[in-house]
């Protein structure tokens, strides 16, 4: 999910960008329980790019406060509920306080199984492939095993899997700098509405659509219609 348009949402209400944040992690709660009711098994919301530091100081700061809330208040909700609640990106940058409140939630969801909740902050695909890039060293390696590497470069110790369809709200068509490498072969689904009008009913129409679309991986139709 590329959750985008909280400000131009909050603008249009006369609300800050702040107010705009705290309205899209309403949405982002609605549907994390959405999610696990449509057995997904696993989901990434795309909530601060390494390009994002670049935001005005106070945004910046506001958002950093909002993730640690979120992640303390979430917790236990995603306990009772069998989700693993883990982060995607680099971690060295983020304020120790974060740091340490998603080190305690990685650990008391650890053994969850029913989805993955990923937040991605602080993340940028192409950096993640540069430094997997790097762990290579000139060897010729197989896609497998320099997905593994680029989930090692993020501490995800899930083997970075393949994306099956990526959500953006707020009327742009563009990937940003989102799992680049893991979505090679994703369905991508671009949706007007701003992330905080987002909701279970929209959540469902887009996995009714990605169910409908015809994945090929560059076979000829006929193959995979046999
Ligand atoms: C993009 O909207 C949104 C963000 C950069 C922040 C996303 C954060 C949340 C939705 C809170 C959810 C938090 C968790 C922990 C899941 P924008 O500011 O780029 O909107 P604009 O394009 O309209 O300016």
């Amino acid at each position: 999910m590329i959750m985008d348009g909280n400000g131009r949402w909050a603008t249009a209400h006369g609300l800050s960008r702040s107010a705009g944040h705290e309205a899209g992690l309403r949405t982002a709660r609605e549907i994390v329980e959405a999610a696990v009711r449509e057995q997904v098994g696993t989901l990434t919301l795309y909530a601060f790019s390494s390009d994002n530091w670049k935001r005005p100081t106070a945004e910046v700061t506001a958002l950093m406060r909002l993730f640690r809330r979120a992640m303390l208040g979430e917790a236990k909700r995603c306990l009772e509920n069998g989700v693993r609640l883990t982060i995607l990106g680099r971690r060295d940058r983020l304020p120790a306080s974060l740091r340490q409140t998603v080190d305690q939630v990685e650990s008391l969801t650890a053994s969850c199984t029913r989805m993955h909740l990923r937040v991605a902050v602080d993340y940028s695909a192409r950096d993640a492939i540069l430094r997997a890039a790097a762990a290579v060293r000139g060897e010729v390696i197989s896609r497998e095993h320099f997905t593994e590497l680029l989930a090692r470069v993020d501490q995800d110790d899930i083997p970075a899997r393949e994306v099956d369809l990526v959500v953006r709200t707020g009327g742009e068509q563009r990937l940003s700098d989102f799992l680049l490498w893991e979505c090679a072969y994703a369905e991508l689904l671009f949706v007007e509405k701003m992330w905080p009008e987002f909701d279970a009913d929209d959540l469902a129409e887009a996995m009714a659509d990605f169910r409908s679309r015809n994945r090929r991986y560059g076979l000829a139709p006929e193959q995979v219609a046999s």
